[in-house]
């Protein structure tokens, strides 16, 4: 509704404000008698013509009064243009936007002082030389233009120029500056942004702008640059605004960034900058009032002398390696008197110590954010006093003890995130008395008991409510009755034994992310899910004991990626979604989850086309055939149809998936081959372009996951690319096509009716750490390739036909046990006692040449699982135990997996993290 307004009624709102300022700037030109002058409005003219103007923003750009067009500003007394405004009032939106040729013509306009063109779209042409004709000019922006190319060193001829902006954020390097030296000439600058330019180091670029004495703001941000000189003599000493972030610069802070004792605004964020903060850069600016030097590799003791922060109103420090006890600030707290500070964060870095006992100085502080250190103790009772705070984040820390209950005195407080803590207490109405404004709540992961009564009626409407594994229940909490604008709701394993009330469906009609899972609510899922919910994204009910069939309403979630319903009594046939309100139109569901129900019926149709990337209909009771996956689709990652009773032959259709990391058909009564179509798993290739973060591959569903700390839903990820189709009744023989599924970690093909040969590449699945044939009718001999697997902790060959020697060396003499063979009268040789005739052959020499062969992508590839096995994986060892774990890569991953850090893009290193400190690996 909001979009559909803004697109049709802004053209219009447009054009009214454009009369009204018209008619406003032309009713004080009457008075003034001011006119156009006539070889100036025939520039404009031209200038006009040759614009594209698709909005028709220019209108008023008609009749002889030249000063009274939008834009256009004439000098009272000589009538001349002085100032051209034709800034993009709808900041790079299309509206509005103007492009096309500037005409020669504007260098008519011999008066012009001021000159704005920035949010349009000159994107067909370069800043033109003729510009520099413009001597007047003080005032110059072309940010955001689209301009390109080289930067004309003509303009250096603009000498009067107080003001020059050549930014474009947005379309990042777009600009290029080719000679430094005529940034030099400008001797009245005092701003200029250069943001997002490119072509100069730093080095190349300080010089000509040292020369800028009068130079005030220095914007240099996302311009690529990397080296930073180590000594430079500070000459613009007036600055009092740097702007260095989003940079590349990678060495220490030097020590000339002390000269500028101007400086009022410092931000330096966004580089690789490392080593110890020089503080005397804080020391010697007394006038700073903005310091932001997050998202770095930065060191150092940072609270040891705290009257630097005197004077600062934003502190921002996130991302970095500070160290230093947050205790030690009790001394020093009140030696500024009152604190300016508005905004702090300081999180993600190596904090230490307890909470301050005094925050009764920052009066003025709004942001307080210390989340991701380790910080320990309880939160004192003075955070009551912090009465303008609005967000409060102190997650992820050690803190413990009760939350004071002054919390509740913070009226202005929007977001209270604690959770990640060790805190524990009761948490009664108190803590809320006056929080009328908040709207995000993050309580999850701390041993608190909430104590509220059913008839409290708290003071605010809010949209995220965080309380996993908090103990919320028995009772289901009456409190969130009245409550109509929440979207996230996290209730998992909170301890709830009751009645899914009659309103919960009501209060969540704006619900995107809602998790319940892990508690016994008695009730029907229709008293959760009953009406539309547009909004909708993730769903975990799962072991809630809910009854019912699925929704209908889901079928017109839009949005809906994760549905996880497992482990229910859920009865009934899947919801048969009609067109246009269909299942088959959940475009971007990622995961289905509805094991453990007491689900029936055949799938339905409309199922088969679901663009999913995760499907997971395991452990029901569903007895059709395998669905059909008529079309191609790019989307599915994982299919999941274990312990079910589906009949029928694998369909060819499968091999459409072309993007299918996992599948298991394990536990069911499917018949007939093994198609050899499989090898059209594209992702699971050699060559994939597969990268080491694998678990990312899995995108939002990992993201959902991970936030709502699906553990039960992650550990059907211990494998990243798998096939089981154990359990069956498949004949046939391993196509030998398998075996181009280079990336393959588990394969399991167990109990069924397989014969012939184990295909003699089977070596090609390089990363195969489990192989299950056991318990088939395969023969011939066991292809001595199968030694080159290093990564095994888990092969099954028991109880089939195999004959020949066992094939010995590398990895495989290491960890084998003769279990691993039983069954298999003809097998001969090490580890099995019955010698085999001729058994000079056997070469145990490469033995320990192979140890290290194995390259960091190995190692790279198989973090993921690696981790996840040390927290997940031990339960399922077990039924592998026929193997000895091969331990020794395991154990280097560990270390190795910091490299790999250090590797990743900024971002995901971040998810990264979240994910590690999510399930504190
Ligand atoms: C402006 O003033 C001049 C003389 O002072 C007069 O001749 C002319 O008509 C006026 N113009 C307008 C548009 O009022
Ligand atoms: C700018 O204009 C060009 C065509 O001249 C168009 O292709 C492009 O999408 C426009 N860009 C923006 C951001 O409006
Ligand atoms: C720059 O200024 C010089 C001397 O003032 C002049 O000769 C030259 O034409 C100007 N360049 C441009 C492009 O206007
Ligand atoms: C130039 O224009 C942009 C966008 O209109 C604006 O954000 C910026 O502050 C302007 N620069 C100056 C120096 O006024
Ligand atoms: C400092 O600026 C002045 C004029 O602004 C210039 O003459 C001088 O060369 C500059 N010094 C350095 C080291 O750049
Ligand atoms: C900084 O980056 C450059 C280029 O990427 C690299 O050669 C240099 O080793 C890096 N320096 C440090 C201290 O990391
Ligand atoms: C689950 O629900 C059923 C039926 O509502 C009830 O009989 C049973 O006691 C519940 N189980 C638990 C553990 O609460």
């Amino acid at each position: 509704m909001a979009s559909y307004f803004y697109i049709s009624f802004m053209p219009l709102l447009l054009c009214v404000l454009f009369v009204i300022r018209a008619s406003e700037s032309g009713h004080s030109k009457v008075l003034t008698n001011v006119s156009c002058i006539g070889v100036e409005r025939e520039a404009l003219a031209k200038f006009k013509q040759g614009l594209t103007d698709p909005s028709r923003c220019l209108w008023s750009w008609t009749g002889e009064d030249c000063c009274k067009w939008q834009g256009v500003t004439c000098n009272e007394k000589t009538s001349h243009v002085s100032k051209l405004d034709l800034r993009n009032p709808y900041d790079g939106l299309e509206k509005c936007s103007l492009g096309g040729k500037i005409h020669i013509a504007l260098n008519k306009l011999k008066h012009l002082k001021y000159l704005d063109l920035s949010f349009n779209n000159f994107s067909t042409q370069k800043i033109p030389k003729s510009l520099a004709s413009l001597n007047k000019l003080e005032y110059l922006n072309l940010s955001h233009g689209g301009f390109y190319g080289d930067i004309p060193h003509q303009l250096s001829n603009l000498s009067k120029l107080q003001y020059l902006d050549l930014s474009s954020k947005w379309r990042v390097q777009s600009l290029k500056i080719e000679n430094p030296q005529w940034l030099s000439r400008f001797s009245n600058l005092k701003y200029l942004d250069l943001s997002g330019t490119y072509g100069l180091d730093t080095k190349e670029r300080l010089s000509p702008i040292n020369m800028l004495s009068s130079l005030e703001l220095l914007i240099l941000s996302g311009c690529g640059l990397e080296d930073v000189p180590a000594s430079l003599h500070v000459n613009f000493t007036s600055l009092k605004f740097l702007d260095l972030s989003y940079n590349s610069m990678n060495s220490s802070i030097p020590p000339w960034f002390q000269n500028f004792s101007n400086l009022e605004h410092l931000d330096l964020s966004n580089n690789d900058l490392q080593g110890i903060f020089p503080i005397a850069i804080l020391e010697n600016s007394s006038w700073l009032r903005f310091f932001d030097v997050s998202r770095n590799k930065l060191e150092g003791e940072f609270l040891k002398n705290l009257s630097i922060f005197c004077n600062l109103q934003v502190l921002s420090l996130c991302y970095n390696k500070f160290s230093g006890r947050i205790s030690d600030i009790k001394d020093n707290a009140c030696i500024c008197g009152q604190s300016n500070l508005k905004i702090i964060d300081v999180s993600n870095n190596n904090f230490s110590g307890n909470l301050p006992s005094q925050f009764g100085n920052f009066k003025d502080l709004e942001f307080l954010d210390l989340s991701w250190n380790s910080i320990s103790g309880p939160i004192p009772t003075s955070v009551g006093q912090l009465l303008s705070l609005r967000t409060l984040q102190l997650s992820s820390n050690k803190l413990s003890g009760n939350i004071p209950e002054s919390i509740g005195q913070l009226s202005n407080l929007e977001t209270m995130d604690i959770h990640g803590n060790q805190l524990d207490g009761v948490v009664n109405e108190l803590h809320f008395a006056s929080l009328t404004s908040l709207t995000m709540l993050y309580f999850s992961w701390n041993e608190l008991v909430m104590n509220l009564s059913t008839s409290w009626v708290p003071p605010f409407q809010i949209q995220v409510v965080f309380m996993s594994s908090c103990k919320v229940g028995p009772k289901f909490p009456n409190w969130l009755r009245t409550q109509r604008t929440i979207s996230t709701l996290d209730l998992s394993n909170a301890s709830i034994l009751d009645e899914v009330p009659y309103w919960l469906s009501g209060i969540l009609f704006d619900i995107e992310e809602l998790n319940l899972s892990g508690n016994m609510l008695k009730g029907n899922i229709s008293h959760i899910i009953e009406k539309k919910m547009p909004s909708l994204t993730y769903v975990s009910l799962s072991g809630s004991n809910l009854t019912g069939s699925i929704p209908n309403s889901l079928c017109m979630s839009d949005f809906l990626f994760f549905l996880d319903l497992s482990k229910n009594q859920l009865s009934g046939s899947l919801p048969r979604c009609h067109i246009p309100n269909s299942l088959c139109h959940l475009k971007g569901l990622g995961a289905l989850s509805l094991h453990e129900n007491g689900l029936n019926g055949v799938i339905p149709k409309c199922l088969l086309r679901l663009d999913l990337e995760i499907l997971d209909l395991s452990d029901n009771q569903f007895t059709s055939g395998i669905p059909l996956f008529g079309q191609p689709s790019q989307s599915f990652r994982m299919i999941n149809l274990e312990k079910n009773y589906f009949i029928g032959d694998i369909p060819l259709q499968l091999c459409h998936l072309a993007n299918l990391q996992l599948l298991s058909l394990a536990h069911n009564n499917i018949s007939r081959g093994i198609p050899h179509c499989f090898n059209n798993f594209s992702q699971m290739w050699a060559n994939s372009n597969f990268t080491p973060y694998g678990g990312f591959m899995l995108g939002d569903s990992i993201m959902a996951m991970i936030k709502g700390r699906n553990l039960e839903f992650t550990k059907t990820l211990l494998y990243l690319f798998s096939i089981d189709l154990s359990c069956n009744t498949l004949d046939g023989q391993i196509p030998k096509e398998l075996t181009r599924l280079a990336q393959l970690q588990n394969l399991n093909l167990s109990q069924n009716k397989l014969i012939g040969k184990i295909p003699s590449d089977i070596g090609q699945l390089k990363y195969l750490e489990s192989l299950d044939l056991s318990n088939n009718m395969l023969s011939g001999e066991i292809p001595p390739s199968i030694s080159n697997l290093k990564f095994f902790s888990c092969l099954d060959l028991s109880f089939n036909n195999l004959s020949g020697p066992v094939p010995s060396g590398k990895h495989l003499s290491t960890v084998v046990d003769q279990s691993v063979f039983r069954g298999n009268d003809g097998l001969c040789g090490a580890p099995l006692l019955k010698v085999c005739s001729g058994d000079e052959h056997n070469n145990m020499d490469s033995h320990n040449s192979s140890e290290d062969e194995s390259n960091e992508g190995d190692f790279v590839i198989n973090w993921f699982y690696s981790r996840l096995g040390s927290g997940f994986a031990v339960a399922l060892m077990g039924f592998c135990g026929i193997l000895h774990i091969n331990q020794s890569w395991r154990t280097t991953h560990f270390w190795i997996v910091d490299k790999i850090i250090e590797k990743l893009s900024n971002g995901r290193i971040i998810i990264m993290f979240w994910f590690m400190k999510a399930f504190e690996f």
